[in-house]
């Protein structure tokens, strides 16, 4: 496990206006404190690269593309509830709620629960003062996320009380948006399917609802090397055209989606590497 490295800390402007105004600490050094404090947490519970480099500071969401459509359905969609999967300490869900995506209808999930405990703490919130829900689980365990096939149910989704949830299976085809930063490349191809397969089920089938993401991409499918604050490793990374009809034929009927694709090259050292922001939207 590399050590910590503190020095990798940075807040872009945007994002010190967010954190300040979510945690309620003005001074940049007393922000920097804490957050890292909070990351020294995080880090002992599951040493992921992404804490160690403090990609969990990004507001990835809001760089989609989508992310305006997102705010949209919160705002207009009686009832859209939003999925961030994944969430680690559920930066995204948070900034989803700061832009106005109703916080009840947010759900922020992770395998591990000390990271969604981890969250009340790096927010600097309470359960009474922010109401967003965050259920545990392993999106590989049937009695947490079991696979379904997508729904074609086009009726408006009931309001559903999210707060007693223990599982997702309760919200087959009710989730109107689910948003997967920085996780889909942490697993094989054969589990990334899996994983794509499970988040279709839940996916509402009304025209609009939609499955987002950003992770490690590469031109032609298959193992890449990554680089994150100098640590190397291999991902199973897709393509734009892999990713595309994964979605679009495999996981969703051929037609039914409209698939969104973008590579970004980033370069650490020596290492060069593509993410790739997406997005499957339902027709
Ligand atoms: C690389 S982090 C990304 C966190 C966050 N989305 C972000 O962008 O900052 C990946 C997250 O996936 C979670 N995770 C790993 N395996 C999982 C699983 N099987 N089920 C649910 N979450 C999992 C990890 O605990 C970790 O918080």
């Amino acid at each position: 496990m590399a050590p910590q490295d503190t020095s990798l800390y940075s807040l872009s402007s945007e994002q010190a206006e967010f954190f300040k105004a979510q945690t309620g600490i003005d001074d940049d050094e007393d922000l920097k404190r804490h957050i890292l404090e909070v990351q020294a947490k995080a880090y002992k519970v599951a040493p992921y690269p992404c804490i160690r480099s403090f990609v969990f500071l990004r507001l990835n969401i809001s760089n989609l593309s989508v992310y305006e459509h997102i705010l949209e359905l919160g705002r207009k969609r009686p009832n859209a509830v939003l999925l961030d999967i994944g969430c680690c300490f559920g930066t995204d869900a948070r900034k989803a709620a700061a832009d106005g995506f109703p916080a009840k209808n947010i759900i922020a999930s992770d395998l591990f629960n000390d990271f969604l405990e981890l969250s009340h703490e790096l927010f600097k919130t309470t359960p009474v003062s922010y109401p967003g829900c965050f259920i545990p689980g392993d999106v590989f365990d049937p009695a947490f996320l079991s696979i379904a096939a997508p729904s074609d149910d086009v009726s408006p989704v009931p309001a559903i009380d999210l707060s007693s949830l223990k599982s997702l299976n309760a919200l087959h085809g009710r989730i109107s948006v689910i948003n997967a930063i920085s996780f889909f490349h942490l697993f094989s191809e054969e589990k990334q399917l899996h994983i794509a397969r499970a988040l279709a089920g839940l996916l509402s089938a009304q025209p609009g609802s939609v499955i987002c993401g950003f992770h490690v991409g590469t031109l032609e499918k298959g193992v890449v090397n990554n680089s994150l604050s100098g640590s190397e490793y291999k991902l199973f990374a897709h393509s734009p055209e892999s990713w595309t009809s994964l979605w679009n034929g495999e996981v969703f009927e051929k037609g039914s989606v409209k698939v969104e694709t973008e590579l970004v090259e980033f370069a650490t050292g020596e290492v060069k590497y593509f993410m790739m922001k997406w997005s499957v939207m339902r027709l």
